[in-house]
């Protein structure tokens, strides 16, 4: 009999197609996610699970998967897993990285260019026919070419939001846990500096870190207010990174410029007031959303689950700890 496999999300059809030639499937067809009552029925009596990032996929969940070997995390960030349990369990976990490395730093550059330039709101009195005549102050933005871009988390995305900014002649500055190789700094133009002066001297600060208990809240008021008034921040990460009260407060007193949020601390909710705000743009956690990338996302998760379940090492795997546990030869 065929492996069973839970899939969470509804994955582009082609994908989906193979993954029923391999498995049997049981896919959510919507975009609402599973109820917690539907994922702990559903995962019951399967092998693999294709998870997205809005299942929190906990002790109880594995408690009882008493099948499960696999899970194929659709995403890079994989926060809502609880991995140290899994590995406890001699479950295989995966990732999708690399695949949406461009869509990301696409969205995050966007963001960057669409705050700047008050796309939204331009867009806005546009359509609602108040452009009545060209003036020469009509919604002044800010350059972005040549301004200073402070990145952190250079990683696979941030190193990509980097190379996109030599475009705009921007200068780069970053803060990572670990410094990169110098000749890496030189390909990027990027300069390592501390978190408070990369915050003090950027014009943009584009948040690239995966979400740890050393990184939440690594943007609160303290760090808020050591932005320069007229500087932007851009969320492409993780919403927890950031203490979104905090930012509400700097973005009502005008203390920073604006921001540019894809993730929220509490998604899909907003902290009331951020909606009313016209110095923020709200998108609703699209950073790997083009279809060349979700395909590639999910055709990658099912090469990880093929793996997995084969009794091969999956290529992506992020807890191989459990093979050690489990004694693998690879
Ligand atoms: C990712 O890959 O981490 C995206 O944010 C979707 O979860």
């Amino acid at each position: 009999m065929n492996k069973r496999l839970l899939v969470t999300g509804r994955l582009p059809g082609e994908v989906m197609a193979s993954l029923k030639e391999e498995f049997e499937v049981e896919a959510n067809s919507e975009d609402k996610p599973f109820s917690r009552q539907k994922l702990l029925q559903s995962i019951r009596d399967k092998d693999g699970l294709i998870s997205m990032i809005t299942d929190n996929i906990d002790d109880e969940v594995l408690n009882v998967a008493s099948h499960l070997k696999m899970v194929a995390h659709f995403g890079v960030g994989y926060n809502n897993i609880d991995v140290k349990a899994a590995s406890a369990r001699g479950i295989l976990v995966s990732n999708t990285p690399g695949v949406l490395t461009d869509a990301t730093a696409e969205l995050a550059f966007s963001l960057i260019l669409a705050i700047a330039r008050r796309l939204v709101e331009c867009d806005k009195i546009t359509r609602e026919g108040r452009f009545q005549y060209w003036a020469p102050m009509l919604f002044l933005g800010r350059e972005v070419t040549g301004k200073t871009l402070g990145i952190i988390g250079l990683g696979q995305i941030g190193k990509a939001v980097a190379l996109r900014a030599k475009g705009f002649t921007m200068r780069v500055l970053y803060h990572n846990r670990k410094r990169i190789k110098v000749s890496e700094e030189k390909a990027l133009h990027a300069k390592y500096v501390s978190l408070k002066t990369l915050l003090m001297e950027s014009d943009f600060v584009s948040l690239h870190v995966p979400l740890t208990e050393h990184t939440k809240y690594l943007i609160g008021a303290d760090e808020l207010s050591l932005m320069k008034p007229t500087a932007y921040l851009i969320n492409t990460s993780r919403g927890p990174v950031v203490d979104e009260r905090a930012l509400l407060n700097a973005l009502r007193e005008k203390k920073i410029g604006g921001a540019g949020l894809d993730v929220y601390e509490n998604e899909p909710a907003l902290t009331p007031g951020l909606e009313e705000l016209d110095n923020v743009i709200l998108l609703p956690h699209v950073g790997s959303g083009t279809l060349e990338t979700r395909i590639r996302m999910a055709t990658m998760a099912m090469a990880n689950l093929i793996a997995g379940l084969n009794g091969e090492v999956p290529p992506n795997l992020v807890n191989p700890e459990v093979l050690t546990h489990r004694g693998r030869a690879k």
